[in-house]
């Protein structure tokens, strides 16, 4: 088992990566913790016991049950039930179970801890890691939310050999951007420690930055493109499946801004093809709506922000040029 920290002064908390870590879980509940509710979903087959009294409240499947209804919801059933602010709640699931399990802590009886039972490769390398949660509104993803850290994380790498295939995929398209964050050799790593060196680069980042007012929106590379591809809604592609393709085309605009050499672009194409990612948009793109939604990206603060890498690493970096950002489609098409 590997411990690492998040940093965060008073509020810094434990994340341990490991086969069978979900049996750690009494040892990082908060001292005094007498009731535990766990939220889950109907097809996760991960048990957890936290040891003590606890109940399961199950939400929905897939990126509708994200919602505020859930949240009410669960509200309503943790206070029938006399779920207090000296509990806990353990959310055991992917992104969005403890996305929204997270949500609903921070907001019930004004804050209650959480702590993230991870089990998804997406979830164990970003989503369980680093406070943010939130639902999506109809207008758009994670548009209500809150920054709300875990009481602690636990990354079972023994669970995710029953993940479907493609969505252990899309777990590797986030992996493959920390590659570019400093991250050396990740491709070689065994599974835990590679889970573990993706954990302790984003850990790095969070402690720095917490609220995303400057260094954390490097955990964004490749995801301008990604949530386009995404937001446009006419390819078939999982989050991390989006992310990878992202990651190719700010390589070769990053290229096409003489931050980077042809090498290290090839570097990124080594690393995407590597995990058997998709280096090319999918047939039918549509370049001037996808640029369209650069602008609209909400982590865009100003005009199309991208986050390129470049001498100094990857950073933010405003990008105005719409026949750049065009014409740069021709290196990731077919
Ligand atoms: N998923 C990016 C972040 O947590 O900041």
């Amino acid at each position: 088992m590997i411990e690492l920290e998040v940093p965060l002064a008073d509020r810094s908390y434990p994340v341990l990566v490991g086969a069978g870590v979900r049996h750690r879980l009494l040892e990082v509940l908060p001292v005094g913790v007498k009731r535990v509710a766990v939220v889950t979903q109907a097809s996760i087959p991960v048990e957890v016991d936290p040891g003590t009294d606890h109940r399961v409240f199950t939400m929905g499947e897939g990126e509708d049950a994200k919602d505020l209804g859930t949240i009410e919801d669960l509200c309503r059933d943790w206070a029938q039930w006399g779920l207090n602010r000296g509990d806990c709640v353990v959310a055991v699931g992917g992104g969005v179970v403890t996305d929204t399990a997270g949500f609903a802590a921070a907001v019930y009886h004004r804050g209650i801890p959480v702590v993230h039972v991870s089990t998804t490769l997406l979830g164990q390398v970003d989503a369980a890691i680093g406070g943010k949660t939130g639902v999506n509104l109809p207008e758009g993803k994670n548009l209500v939310g809150a920054f709300w850290q875990p009481a602690a994380v636990l990354c079972d790498t023994e669970v995710l050999s029953t993940l479907p295939p493609r969505e252990y995929r899309n777990g590797l398209g986030e992996m493959a951007k920390y590659a570019f964050l400093g991250v050396d050799d990740l491709a070689d790593l065994p599974l835990d420690e590679a889970v573990a060196a993706c954990v302790r680069c984003k850990a790095d980042v969070v402690g720095s930055d917490e609220r995303e007012s400057g260094r954390r929106a490097i955990l964004n590379y490749g995801h301008t493109l990604g949530h386009a591809l995404e937001t446009a809604g006419r390819y078939d592609l999982r989050h991390g499946e989006a992310v990878a393709i992202g990651l190719i085309y700010a390589a070769e605009l990053a290229r096409r801004l003489g931050r980077i050499d042809s090498a290290r672009v090839a570097a990124h194409r080594r690393v995407v093809a590597g995990y058997d990612l998709p280096l090319t948009v999918p047939p039918g793109l549509d370049p001037e709506s996808l640029v369209d939604l650069f602008s609209r990206d909400k982590k865009a603060v100003d005009g199309v922000t991208f986050v390129l890498d470049g001498p100094a690493g990857v950073e933010p970096v405003r990008v105005d040029d719409r026949s750049l950002l065009l014409d740069t489609f021709s290196d990731v098409v077919e």
